[in-house]
């Protein structure tokens, strides 16, 4: 099993994509094992995106990212870094594949709906940053010993 972290982005609360979201992640076999709605600090928000200081949309990015509540949470599964990308889609949502989140939501680039680890090593970095070890919930899906031998 393999942990990941996603956040739903201010434009996704605003626009009533919180509940679609989340299905889409449960109804493909992953679970969610901590989740909380709150606000992003400008020093939180440096943190999570610090790979992207000095580049030309980091300002921007820091203040999209800080301009409402987002949700966030940890996602696990069999490979779930690289499953729960897939299903987000490409940076651009004018070229995501159809059936991604961010092709069947949007249509700019600097309004993505959603953020997902990049890596297993991103995914311990970013879950650190936003949850501490008792925001984390231990249960077991019905079937996941068939799903997850
Ligand atoms: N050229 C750009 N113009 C505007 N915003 C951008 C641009 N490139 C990236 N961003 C914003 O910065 C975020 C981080 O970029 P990154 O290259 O890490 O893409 P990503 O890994 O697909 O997205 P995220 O890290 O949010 O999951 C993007 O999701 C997007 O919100
Ligand atoms: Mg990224």
């Amino acid at each position: 099993m393999e942990r990941t972290f996603v956040m739903i982005k201010p434009d996704g609360v605003q626009r009533s994509l919180v509940g679609e979201i989340i299905s889409r992640f449960e109804k493909r076999g992953l679970r969610i094992d901590a989740l909380k709605m709150m606000e992003v600090t400008e020093d939180t928000a440096g943190v999570h995106y610090a790979e992207h200081s000095g580049k030309d949309f980091y300002v921007s990015l820091l203040d999209y990212i800080t301009s409402g509540p987002v949700v966030v949470m940890a996602v696990s599964g069999h490979s779930s870094v690289s499953v729960v990308r897939d299903m987000v889609g490409k940076t651009d949502p004018k070229k995501a594949s159809p059936g991604t989140i961010r092709a069947d939501f949007g249509m700019d680039i600097s309004r993505n709906i959603v953020h997902a680890s990049d890596s297993p090593e991103s995914a311990l970095r970013e879950l650190n940053i936003f949850f501490r070890e008792s925001d984390y919930s231990e249960y077991s899906k019905p079937g996941e010993k068939w799903l997850y031998p």
